[in-house]
């Protein structure tokens, strides 16, 4: 089901994109084309490379059409590239050249709210950091690329923040709306890029996206705030997620790269939005968007995985978001190993919106809705497929599809909706309803209600199979059935949480197996952090000023909560490389609930690593790992090797004379130095057991000895050693083998985990091993 969504997704847009040129491949369009590491950046190089990259173009673009003889972007800090107004042909002739990396259409990414379910939800960046609110004073530069930064919310406020760390080479770009002195000690840069939209035809609207840094759609305003906001005591919904909303660490600086618009982003954008960054000094950069999973075909034509291996070789950690495409497999995104990947979790805080019926009953229903019904009043209800237009078939309006009500049927009435049909959100069929002047709705939906939509004052709730039932029978029962829906309230505490979210996507990674992706799970359902005032008439309670504070989900959600962990340990540990930090969080993340049971999904099932990656985000733990994986640059370019990319090519993006292992496979990808285990396939015909080898670094204190212990599923052998690790001064670094042997053990993927343990410290590695 998800993935025939996926598809219609993926269709509409392309065709969006493609569809008017698509018959022709001599009509240019833009494309990437990436030329591996920059070898220096002074500003005469600069300008060299790009009378290069134009000498380049005016060698395969015909003379009278010398117009297109310019770069859209030129990248040149951290990386060689440009883009520019290709035809296929000539696109294709690039490819070939030996000082070209790949060459990629401009493609369109989507930014990771739940926006394709239209699910919008409530949450904390509160009580998750509540835990760590220590004021721990920081010069960490956090990059968001995103949409853009409304400054005036009092989460960019810096008062008691010291002054903007003296190696920030970044700007402040002025355009209409956004003025040089928005920025201050929090927010201490902000840039914005032109972005070739999508839909040049319709430019009816000129779109309010370009020319400024000001964030119009609220995504990049949301994810910076939980990423760094400053403490914001009392903020709410409308009186809804009341609490103190603050940052990871609420010292951390912030930098806006606004590279996408309302519609989402593009590649080209987005590569230059990080090539920015990374010249101006930021030290984490955190990316809430992604490909279409369908669109992944390799690390090197995703803007996102190029742009992350740059930043990840020159000391900027890269985190992001797994993508919104769940529940089924192979869905998940930005998954190349130098990138922190992150999925997301229903937290301990729920919103029900109550049904009274006229016999009394009520049902918890889940909404964040400001309705103002009460008690006191209940209202006629109906089926959607009682109240029909003429000629409308029946399941359209079961489903309140668009066009399928009668407004002479429905005004004035509660109509109940149900949800056998995928393709219309809920967000369409609550504007169905309302513009059938209905007065509220019901909407019932099994696997949709885990995630509150925000209906804004439209009274609301959602309910799951078994209450639908009794409502649809109560119905059937009286001639005068009638209704009210209760303005929603907030069920804190709830249990259990965290609980893998519905929309999370899942692992395995479509493009190998043998690193174990997501990474790690984090907050993502029902988020209350900054947005922009919404300031339609729908969306503010009569007599109330605009909200400051929003309430999102998605794993766009989830991807800031990591980032500002990850700035709170590099502030405590500022020496630390960016894998070293993410080894931490991911080692010390946790397996359990607050019931003390084992996580789980959405079903009630036990969570798999391919749902929650490591387990849900720590990050007190995190600041004292005790043992670290350290994943370098030499790994990446095995990696790289492993998956098939050739000796030339990895030498252009490393500037390096690294030489691929002879005996490269993608089998050893298993093999390079990550703080999880994959093994894609363990055949259980070897009568000998797969070894992989990892190597940790101490940094506790000197002396100390741990010891490993193994969980694993019945029927697979797991053995490690040696089995015991003794630190001393001078010894700081050690490596252990881990076999896996199969014979045994049941069919598909068998997880487990390995945790070294010296008394003061537990250091937990996850593992999936795909017997076959
Ligand atoms: C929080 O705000 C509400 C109104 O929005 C107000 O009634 C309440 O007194 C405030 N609480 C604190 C502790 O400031
Ligand atoms: C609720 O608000 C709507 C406007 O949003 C108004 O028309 C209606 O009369 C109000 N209903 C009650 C019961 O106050
Ligand atoms: C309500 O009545 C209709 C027609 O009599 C019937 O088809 C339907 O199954 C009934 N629904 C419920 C939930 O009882
Ligand atoms: C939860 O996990 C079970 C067992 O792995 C799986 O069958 C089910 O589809 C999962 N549910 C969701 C909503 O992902
Ligand atoms: C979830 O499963 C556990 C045992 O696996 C069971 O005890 C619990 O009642 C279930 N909860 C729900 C809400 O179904
Ligand atoms: C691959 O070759 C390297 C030397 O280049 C060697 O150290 C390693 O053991 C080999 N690995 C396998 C799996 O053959
Ligand atoms: C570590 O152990 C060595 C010898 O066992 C001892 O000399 C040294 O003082 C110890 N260092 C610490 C920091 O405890």
């Amino acid at each position: 089901m998800a993935s025939l969504l996926q598809i219609l997704h993926f269709l509409s847009i392309t065709c969006l994109l493609f569809c008017g040129v698509a018959t022709s491949n001599q009509i240019p369009k833009p494309y990437v084309v990436y030329m591996g590491s920059s070898s220096s950046n002074n500003d005469e190089h600069i300008q060299a490379a790009e009378s290069a990259h134009l000498q380049l173009l005016s060698s395969i673009i015909p003379s009278e059409e010398s117009g297109r003889i310019s770069l859209i972007h030129h990248y040149n800090h951290a990386f060689k590239g440009f883009c520019a107004m290709l035809t296929e042909t000539e696109a294709s002739i690039l490819s070939g050249q030996s000082n070209i990396v790949s060459v990629f259409s401009d493609s369109f990414l989507e930014l990771h709210t739940t926006r394709s379910w239209d699910f919008l939800a409530a949450e904390s960046g509160v009580r998750a950091s509540q835990r760590y609110n220590k004021h721990v004073p920081s010069d960490v530069i956090i990059g968001m690329v995103d949409t853009g930064i409304w400054p005036e919310s009092p989460s960019f406020n810096d008062k008691g923040i010291g002054k903007i760390p003296a190696r920030w080479k970044g700007v402040c770009m002025e355009g209409p709306e956004f003025k040089k002195s928005n920025c201050n000690r929090k927010l201490i840069g902000a840039r914005y890029y032109n972005i070739p939209l999508a839909s040049n035809e319709n430019k009816a609207s000129p779109t309010k996206a370009t020319g400024s840094p000001r964030d119009f759609e609220g995504h990049g305003t949301h994810t910076a705030s939980t990423a760094a906001g400053a403490s914001v005591v009392n903020a709410s919904y409308y009186g809804l997620a009341r609490g103190t909303a603050r940052g990871g660490s609420p010292s951390v600086r912030i930098a806006g790269y606004k590279a996408c618009s309302e519609e989402g982003c593009m590649s080209s954008t987005i590569l230059k939005a990080i090539d920015d960054a990374i010249k101006d000094g930021v030290d984490i950069i955190s990316i809430s968007i992604g490909m279409n999973s369908l669109f992944q075909s390799d690390y090197l034509t995703d803007p996102i995985a190029i742009g992350a291996f740059h930043a990840e070789q020159m000391g900027v950690l890269v985190v992001c978001s797994a993508g919104n495409e769940g529940p089924d497999p192979y869905t998940i995104v930005n998954t190349a190993p130098w990138i922190f990947t992150v999925a997301a979790s229903n937290i301990d805080r729920d919103f029900k919106s109550t049904v009274l019926l006229g016999n009394g009953k009520t049902y918890q229903g889940s909404a964040i809705s400001l309705s103002n019904l009460t008690y006191a009043k209940t209202y006629p209800l109906v089926f959607g497929k009682d109240v029909a237009g003429s000629y409308v078939p029946m399941y359209e309006a079961r489903n309140c599809r668009p066009g399928s009500l009668d407004p002479k049927k429905t005004a004035g009435k509660i109509v109940v909706c149900v949800d056998d049909d995928p393709t219309i959100s809920r967000r369409i069929k609550k504007l169905v309803v309302e513009d059938a002047k209905a007065i509220g709705m019901i909407l019932i939906s099994e696997i949709q209600r885990g995630v509150s939509f925000d209906s804004g004052t439209f009274p609301f709730t959602e309910v799951g199979n078994v209450e639908g039932l009794q409502i649809l029978k109560y119905i059937n029962s009286t001639k005068n059935p009638r209704a009210t829906i209760l303005p929603t309230i907030e069920v804190p505490r709830s249990k259990p949480a965290p609980v893998v979210a519905y929309f999370s996507a899942r692992g395995p990674s479509p493009l190998t197996e043998n690193i174990l992706k997501p990474d790690i799970m984090a907050p993502g359902v029902a988020i209350l952090a900054a947005t922009i005032p919404e300031r339609e008439p729908g969306n503010v309670p009569i007599g109330m000023k605009p909200s400051e504070f929003g309430i999102k989900s998605g794993t766009s959600m989830a991807c800031p909560h990591v980032t500002g962990a990850a700035s709170l340990v590099m502030s405590v540990h500022p020496g630390w490389t960016p894998s070293m930090i993410k080894s931490a969080l991911m080692t010390t993340a946790s397996l359990y609930n607050n019931m003390r049971k084992p996580l789980t999904n959405n079903s009630n099932k036990s969570a798999n690593p391919h749902e929650m990656g490591v387990g849900e985000l720590s990050p007190l733990k995190a600041l004292n790992p005790g043992l670290v994986f350290e994943t370098t640059t030499q790994d990446y370019l095995q990696f790289l090797c492993h998956f098939g990319y050739s000796q030339k090519i990895i030498r252009s993006m490393s500037n390096t004379n690294f030489n691929c292992p002879k005996n490269s496979t993608e089998e050893l990808i298993s093999n390079i130095n990550y703080p999880s285990i994959s093994i894609g396939i363990l055949s259980r015909h070897h009568q000998t057991a797969k070894t992989i080898q990892r190597t940790v670094s101490n940094v506790g204190l000197s002396n100390t000895t741990y010891i490993a212990k193994v969980h694993a599923p019945m029927g697979l052998v797991v053995q490690v050693f040696p089995r015991k690790l003794v630190f001393f001064k001078g010894v700081t670094r050690l490596s252990y083998k881990i076999s896996f042997f199969g014979k045994e053990a049941p069919g598909g993927y068998n997880t487990g985990s390995i945790t070294w343990r010296d008394g003061r410290h537990s250091v937990q590695t996850m593992f999936t091993v795909n017997v076959k």
